[in-house]
């Protein structure tokens, strides 16, 4: 329980679940606040959503680390410098290792784009399009050793339409992200 935790976000990409998450804070959904987002792609997109809402970011570049412990034991000590009290994986495209899990356990959350446990791993939108499912959707769950197996948090259905490609499947999957990983962060901080 916390008055107002603070979060530490790991973004790749768009950041559009980080943007979701800071609307929620700013209109007082989400009792919360962003201490900082760590994002490792120099020119991802996430790095101007943060500009323009005057959130603290840094680049942490995996290229320049030589291996995967070694980021993340960077990610842990930046994270604990910022003293965050919960780690949000919203789009992070990295597997994640004990290193950073042993230093926040249980206390690492991810949002994954299909109603786990199917299509874990990368491409799960496209896994799921050819696959031929119906109903796929999007899943929040506690990040453990075993990528995308960890406790299920919350999940959302979204149904795949018979003209659906990768993009706007994809897409409207992320409107369900954007509905269900702010509260579900907001219920998980009252555990
Ligand atoms: C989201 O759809 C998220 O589920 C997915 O990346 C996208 C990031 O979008 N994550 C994974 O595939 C993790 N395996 P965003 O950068 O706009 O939030």
């Amino acid at each position: 329980m916390y008055n107002s935790a603070r979060l530490g976000i790991l973004a790749s990409g768009s950041g559009s679940n980080m943007a979701a998450i800071a609307d929620s804070i700013a209109k007082r959904q989400l009792e919360a606040e962003i201490a900082l987002v760590i994002y490792n792609n120099p020119n991802a997109y996430v790095k101007q959503r943060c500009i323009d809402r005057g959130i603290p970011h840094i680049l942490l570049d995996h290229r320049h680390f030589s291996s995967r412990e070694l980021l993340d034991e960077k990610i842990s000590h930046t994270l604990q410098e910022h003293k965050v009290d919960l780690v949000v994986m919203a789009g992070w495209m990295r597997i994640v290792t004990s290193v950073l899990i042993d230093r926040f356990p249980q206390k690492i959350l991810n949002i994954h784009p299909s109603l786990l446990p199917s299509f874990p791993g990368h491409k799960a939108v496209e896994q799921a399009l050819e696959y031929g499912v119906k109903i796929t959707g999007c899943t929040v769950h506690v990040v453990t050793l075993e990528v995308d197996r960890g406790p299920i948090l919350a999940q959302k259905a979204v149904p795949v339409l018979p003209d659906d490609n990768v993009a706007s499947l994809h897409q409207r999957i992320q409107l369900a992200e954007h509905e269900i990983y702010p509260p579900t962060i907001g219920q998980y901080l009252k555990t």
